[in-house]
């Protein structure tokens, strides 16, 4: 692992008030570093973010070219995190093309003009879609099967051209299934584990689209948030994409399984209909890239993750 110090640094988050956001303003403010947060607070709440954490914040969207270019002079490092999801995106793919595409462009434009020292990129192994091979290398060919993947590979299009084009050090990791504290359950746009908890924790059933024997890639929050630091801060991940993943696939059954052994409730899922975003059968990373280049690797196993994710659940107010 290299050492993560952001001292007498300042960094630009964007989607700094979301889920991922919150926990990386967090860790490069402990770390040593400034921050300043650029969020519209389209599904981000500053309560996300720890009162004893200082930062600046800066209420607007990455989609307005001024304010970006206002914002990029001041900072050293970039971890470009705001994006529309998957489920705004399906419903409306021009506003998740406004936001994803355009707002990437606007920072990689104004970052020819400041060249900051590096920029990280949130991209989602969704672009991969239904892989033929798994676990599933950064060199897989892509397949968008929904406007939101098309919309995050395009952004990682624009990062590769820039890095070509006018040696702008970017990165991009491609997330999956990030999962932990700060993942907000009552936001209809949240990921399935805080669903389920909160689902479990009412003592409701939980709702499994389909069979359940679908599979995914949990990452725990902490190690995503170590991943993307470590990009930032090494210029061994220049102009490279990292899959950010755990490397080991759970399919959605189990994942219940283990959740009911934990919260120690007998859990009876409720199956329904598939929606159109749940067109992705398996999908687990290789993750010997970013163990290589980076000396990243998980430190958090899924059930280690899912015990401090119910931990903070119970500590939160509901
Ligand atoms: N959570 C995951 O499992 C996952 C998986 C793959 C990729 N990602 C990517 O990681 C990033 C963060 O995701 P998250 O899970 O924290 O989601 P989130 O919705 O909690 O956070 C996104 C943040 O971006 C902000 N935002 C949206 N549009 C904006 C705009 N136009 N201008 C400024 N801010 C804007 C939102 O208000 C929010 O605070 C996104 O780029 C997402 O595509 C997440």
């Amino acid at each position: 692992m290299i050492k993560i110090d952001f001292t007498g640094t300042k960094t630009l988050v964007t989607g700094g008030a979301g889920f991922i956001g919150a926990n990386v303003v967090e860790a490069i403010v402990r770390a040593g570093g400034q921050v300043i947060v650029l969020d519209d607070l389209f599904t981000g709440d500053l309560k996300n973010i720890d009162p004893d954490v200082k930062y600046e914040f800066v209420k607007g969207s990455v989609a307005d070219f001024q304010t970006v270019l206002k914002l990029m002079p001041q900072v050293d490092y970039v971890a470009h995190l705001a994006a529309r999801n998957i489920i705004v995106s399906t419903k409306n793919p021009r506003e998740d093309y406004e936001t994803n595409i355009g707002g990437t462009l606007n920072i990689l434009m104004a970052a020819k003009e400041t060249k900051p020292k590096r920029i990280v990129y949130s991209s989602s192994a969704s672009i991969y879609g239904n892989p033929r091979i798994l676990p599933i290398t950064e060199d897989e060919t892509p397949l968008t099967f929904s406007p939101y993947s098309v919309s995050k590979l395009a952004g990682e299009n624009y990062c590769y051209a820039f890095y070509e084009t006018y040696y702008i050090p970017v990165t991009v990791v491609r997330y999956s299934n990030i999962y932990g504290p700060k993942q907000n359950p009552s936001n209809p746009y949240c990921g399935v584990i805080s669903k389920f908890i909160d689902a479990i924790e009412q003592g409701q059933p939980p709702q499994v689209h389909g069979d359940g024997l679908q599979t995914r890639d949990f990452t725990y929050i902490e190690d995503a948030v170590t991943g993307t630091l470590s990009a930032l801060l090494s210029p061994r991940a220049d102009g490279l994409v990292f899959n950010l993943g755990s490397g080991v696939e759970t399919s959605i059954m189990d994942l219940i399984r283990l959740l009911a052994e934990l919260s120690g409730r007998e859990v009876v899922p409720t199956h329904i209909d598939r929606r159109d975003i749940d067109n992705i059968r398996r999908r687990v990373l290789n993750i010997e890239r970013i163990r290589t280049r980076l000396r990243w690797h998980p430190q958090v196993n899924l059930k280690e993750g899912l015990r401090r994710t119910l931990e903070w659940y119970h500590s939160k107010p509901q």
